[in-house]
């Protein structure tokens, strides 16, 4: 099993969407290991979005990300990152297809309601970055035998 990173970006939490981006995730079957409400820091947004430092969109980035509290959370599941991304779509809401999240819900390339780690390497990163140890739980989900056959999970 995979673990990725997903926020819910202050759009989001403005626009009262929380419930149905969380219940996207939870109907696909993904599996939440953690969650919690947090106000971003410059500092913790600086290191997450250092692949864009040198963008001139840098610093906006990082204020679109500060509006307001946003919801950290971490999904888990087979190809979990691979899923995650492709439910999230392109990263501009107009170019997304229909059906992805950002897709069905945005309009804007910084609007785009979701950040999703791109790859093993990135998610293992995210997720320390936003969770201690002890934030990110392991239990047995009882509707596992419905979700992969034997030889899946
Ligand atoms: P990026 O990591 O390239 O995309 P993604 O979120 O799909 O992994 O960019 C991070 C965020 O930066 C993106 O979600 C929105 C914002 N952004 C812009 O505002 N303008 C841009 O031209 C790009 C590429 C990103």
């Amino acid at each position: 099993m995979e673990r990725t990173l997903v926020i819910l970006k202050p759009c989001t939490i403005e626009r009262g969407l929380i419930g149905e981006i969380i219940s996207r995730f939870e109907k696909k079957g993904l599996i939440l290991a953690a969650m919690k409400m947090i106000w971003l820091t410059d500092k913790l947004l600086s290191e997450h979005y250092a692949h864009l430092k040198d963008q001139p969109f840098f610093q906006r980035v990082k204020d679109a990300m500060r509006v307001c509290p946003v919801i950290v959370c971490c999904w888990e599941g087979l190809e979990a990152i691979e899923v995650v991304r492709n439910m999230a779509g392109k990263t501009n809401g107009r170019l997304a297809a229909p059906g992805t999240i950002r897709g069905d819900y945005s309009m804007s390339v910084q609007e785009n309601i979701v950040h999703a780690s791109d790859s093993v390497a990135t998610a293992e990163a995210e997720i320390k970055r936003f969770f201690d140890e002890d934030e990110v739980y392991t239990y047995t989900f009882s509707y596992l035998s419905n979700l992969y056959a034997n030889d899946e999970k």
